[in-house]
């Protein structure tokens, strides 16, 4: 039996999680900066690596006394080391850091994305070999894994991201910030085939998004307004969802394998669960809501399947290595 505290510092939200056996989540706390930076259309990393420091304090102290454990019953501190914006990582780690020094447990550093992968793990009974598809507002990625600790990246954008292009295109029609909620709920409003937005014609398993995001600005730019905003919302989320499902099922095909996970915030997206439940035998994962966008039971729960145990000099990463 092993128990982890995680840490989660990468974007915008501080979290705090203790998992035991990568498996069972025994807390798992959240402040969320998505308000703070609303105004401004996107995250800004100073203001965010400000309010994890104003924050981080009190969400590890929630998340251990809600965990109901005393530090000596931990077997580690783990926190996220990247990708993700340097400043706001540093205040994880360095919370991790003096953690691990305080209370003598080992350091365990998380990649982000194996995170997200990970928040398959929690309340299932999941196992590898999969195929995993890997969306958040910075990657886009198809993944086989044969074992927990390495996954074999088959294919990946080119350009934007699959979260990165729902929260440009609800930029552009004035819906706030972050996009995907939004345009998801709209979407269930709207008629996906009002519009023929095409699809990033790239070969094999990659993909390209910037050039639908162009297309739907320049077909808000020729509409007179009211936009027709949830037929726009629907037939770009349409164009979006089929190549990545199709994508996805021909990996699993040429692979054999009998299990598909999604992860990643884009992964809560009602229209993404909804075509590959219709459109495949093999079973397939996806976390609850919140457990798909950024959180910390996914962090402690990749410390467990494939953290890397590191010293007090460990160091951050920006991008993915
Ligand atoms: O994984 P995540 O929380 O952070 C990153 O690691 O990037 O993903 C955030 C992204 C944002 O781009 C957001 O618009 C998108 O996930 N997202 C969604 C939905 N919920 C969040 N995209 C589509 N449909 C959703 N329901
Ligand atoms: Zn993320």
């Amino acid at each position: 039996m092993a128990v982890y505290l995680g840490l989660e510092t990468s974007c915008d939200e501080t979290a705090a999680a203790v998992v035991r056996d990568g498996r069972v989540v025994l807390s798992s706390e959240l402040f969320s900066q998505t308000r703070l930076h609303a105004e401004f259309g996107g995250v800004v990393p100073e203001v965010a690596a400000r309010k994890h420091l104003e924050t981080i304090n009190d969400v590890l102290e929630r998340a251990l006394g809600e965990s109901g454990l005393k530090p000596a019953e931990l077997d580690g501190v783990a926190c996220t080391v990247g990708p993700g914006l340097v400043g706001t990582l540093l205040v994880g780690l360095s919370a991790a850091k003096a953690l691990s020094w305080s209370w003598d447990l080992p350091l365990i550093a998380v990649d982000h994305l194996m995170a997200h992968v990970c928040a398959n793990y929690l309340n299932t009974d999941l196992e590898p070999p999969f195929v995993a598809l890997l969306v958040s507002g910075g990657h886009t990625q198809i993944i086989h894994f044969e074992n927990y600790t390495d996954g074999k990246i088959l294919g990946q954008t080119l350009d934007d991201a699959a979260g990165e292009a729902y929260d440009k295109v609800a930029r552009l029609m004035g819906l706030g910030y972050p996009g995907g909620p939004v345009i998801d709920q709209l979407a269930a409003q709207g008629d996906p085939r009002a519009f023929d937005f095409p699809e990033g014609r790239v070969p094999g398993y990659d993909f390209s998004f910037s050039g639908l995001k162009t297309a739907v600005l320049r077909c808000v730019q020729k509409l007179e307004p009211p936009l027709p905003v949830a037929d726009i919302a629907a037939s770009f989320q349409e164009a979006v969802t089929r190549v990545l499902v199709r994508k996805t099922l021909l990996a699993r095909k040429e692979l054999n394998v009998t299990r598909i996970v999604l992860a990643g915030g884009v992964a809560a997206n009602r229209t993404l669960r909804a075509k590959f439940q219709d459109q495949t035998d093999a079973r397939v994962y996806y976390p609850s809501h919140d457990l798909c966008t950024d959180n910390a039971a996914m962090v402690a729960s990749a410390a467990h399947f494939c953290g890397r145990t590191t010293s007090l000099e460990a160091s951050v990463y920006s991008r993915q290595l």
